[in-house]
């Protein structure tokens, strides 16, 4: 049977007033902060889009080609009339080889906090997969949510979180995501993920200060969504892109650093910057496969199986909840 009717967008879109709060809150710290969820307006999906192409940013390129590899093995541990929900779905690009390899998925709940390009992606899905259920849902899921109801039997829930997403909660809130996603997996549900793991400083700097500084112009993007959103009026050839690896913490860091002293306004409110003041935008945590291990078991999953690269750059790694 081929679905006619038109995807249907569940919308709990964070309000402009929430993006305020956060910056003006952010802003506000002794140590300077704005969160890494707020670089995916529409102008920063592309950028992210870019970067997953370059030659330094290894980590997609690795994924993917795991996925690839392995797209059967993985489908098969997953089991058939399997319901898949993405958090953080962006392009949906892993999701097609996941997909193509699932025996009889059921539905597909793709869950991002950027909406114009959760809905392209949605409708293109529906061309693809004309038979299965997609259902779309734009929230910030470091938020609880519930996800829409499906009508397919579904023999389990699988939750599938790609692309190291994880690595941009700081632990606590990794911990309470994982969490979540159990409870939203649900009995003889499972994670399927995918975690960046910990490499060599030189590799991981690279990836996050490119030659062609797509990735500086991914960071500066969030001054310049400030600016077209809540009225801010960074100048942002005052403020330098910095990308440093903090081998104690196991993170990339990423700053941007006010290059003079300088006074900001946003939404009439205003911010004061000393010279080689920073605003940290993200922290992207690096894993070791053991300790990802126990702390996904912490949070209610049985790790099942990894797959990985020959370089152990990267794991796809599938568990299954307990109980
Ligand atoms: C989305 N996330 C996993 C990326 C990362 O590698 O932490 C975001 C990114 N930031 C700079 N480059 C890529």
């Amino acid at each position: 049977m081929t679905r006619s009717a038109a995807i249907i967008l569940h919308d709990y879109e964070p309000s402009t007033n929430v993006f305020l709060d956060d910056v003006w809150a952010g802003l506000s710290q002794p140590a300077k902060r704005l969160p890494s969820k707020y670089f995916y307006d529409q102008q920063g999906c592309m950028l992210f889009d870019a970067i997953c192409e370059l030659d330094e940013y290894y980590v997609t390129r690795t994924e993917l080609a795991i996925m690839r590899r392995e797209a059967l093995d993985i489908s098969a541990r997953i089991g058939p009339r399997a319901e898949i929900v993405e958090f953080g779905s962006g392009s949906s690009i892993k999701t097609r080889l996941l997909l193509d390899g699932l025996r009889q998925p059921t539905a597909y709940i793709p869950i991002d906090i950027a909406r114009g390009h959760l809905a392209a992606t949605a409708a293109q899905l529906r061309v693809r997969y004309p038979n299965l259920e997609v259902a779309p849902l734009c929230a910030d899921f470091s938020e609880w949510f519930e996800p829409p109801e499906c009508n397919g039997a579904a023999q389990r829930r699988v939750v599938y979180f790609p692309g190291s997403t994880l690595g941009n909660f700081e632990p606590d809130d990794a911990d309470t995501l994982l969490a979540r996603m159990a409870a939203m997996a649900g009995p003889g549900g499972g994670l399927l993920i995918g975690i960046d793991l910990h490499k060599d400083q030189r590799t991981l700097e690279a990836a996050y200060n490119d030659a062609r500084g797509v990735t500086a112009q991914f960071n500066l993007n969030l001054l310049a969504r400030i600016n077209r959103e809540l009225q801010g009026d960074f100048r942002l050839n005052q403020f330098e892109h910095v990308a440093i690896y903090n081998d104690t913490a196991r993170r990339i860091e990423m700053h941007l650093i006010s290059r003079r002293p300088q006074t900001v306004r946003v939404a009439g409110r205003e911010f004061h910057f000393a010279r080689g003041e920073a605003i940290c935008t993200e922290y992207s945590y690096k894993y070791d496969r053991g300790e990802f291990r126990r702390q996904a078991h912490r949070a209610g999953f049985r790790h099942v199986q990894t797959w990985t690269d020959d370089r152990e750059r990267f794991a796809v790694m599938y568990f299954e909840t307990i109980g």
